[in-house]
């Protein structure tokens, strides 16, 4: 089945300034990618630059979270209705922000269905911990995070499922140099398919991103992994060349 190839940089908490970040987005906007979705995730106080930086052109810009709610009182959170304007779509659980703000997977797909209701595309992270891994509990975990993440997503607002892609991000790959093989990716991906569809998902339709240590050496081995649809990617996203090479080999 052939996919969609999606490719993008989740710039976290970086740059520092905001003339830093429109720089950043201005560079992004020569990356070639013909035959791949190209997108940007800056800090939420720069997707108004980026957004401006990236005008006119097909570079997509995305927030790194999104709250569960429409409006009211949830203090230094931002809605899925205040991103429409500036974002074509919004990563929801990161394992950095179920880390630090105790997302859990119900959590997580009420923030998906409020960002799809909206309108945006969601980029739907998932990934087993170092330890999880370790006592080989990684199929159930993926298992677990589709069923009450994923599948708990409204389907309403899912509706045909193309609005949505998943980033399988094993925990301990990500930051650390230490990426998952592509043999380790692809079999995590086909665990996540085989769920989906079991949950009555398009399992096979809905693209698969991979995230951990993605650099532009290691990025062609993913992009041949079986059911690898594309890359999020940190670290490497903040670099122009890298990235380019990134999204290169995903042409
Ligand atoms: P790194 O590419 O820096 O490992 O980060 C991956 C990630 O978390 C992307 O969301």
């Amino acid at each position: 089945m052939s996919r969609r190839r999606t490719v993008i940089g989740n710039w976290k908490m970086n740059p520092t300034t905001i003339a830093e970040a429109f720089t950043l987005a201005r560079a992004r906007r020569g990356t070639p990618h013909q035959g791949v979705e190209l997108g940007i995730a800056p800090p939420s106080v720069a997707l108004s630059a980026v957004a401006g930086a990236l005008r006119g052109s097909d570079v997509l810009v995305f927030a790194q979270d999104v709250h569960w709610e429409e409006k009211g009182a949830y203090t230094g959170q931002v809605s899925a209705l205040m991103l429409r304007e500036l974002a074509h779509g919004a990563i929801v659980g990161h394992s950095e922000v179920r880390r630090d703000q105790g997302d859990d997977d119900a959590r997580v797909a009420a923030k998906a269905t409020a960002a799809l209701r909206a309108g945006l595309h969601v980029i739907y992270c998932l990934g087993e911990s170092y330890d999880q891994r370790e006592r080989r509990e990684t199929d159930a975990v993926l298992a677990r995070q589709v069923r009450d993440g994923v599948a708990a997503i409204d389907r309403g607002a899912l509706a045909d499922g193309e609005r949505i892609a998943v980033a399988y991000e094993p925990i301990w790959a990500i930051g650390t140099g230490e990426a998952a093989t592509p043999d380790q990716a692809a079999a995590a991906i086909a665990v996540l398919r085989a769920e989906l569809r079991r949950c009555g998902l398009e399992g096979d339709a809905i693209p698969v991103l991979y995230g951990g240590s993605v650099t532009g050496d290691n990025a062609a081995e993913f992009a041949r992994a079986e059911g690898v649809d594309g890359a999020l990617v940190g670290g490497a996203s903040l670099k122009q060349e890298e990235f380019a090479r990134i999204v290169a080999a995903f042409r």
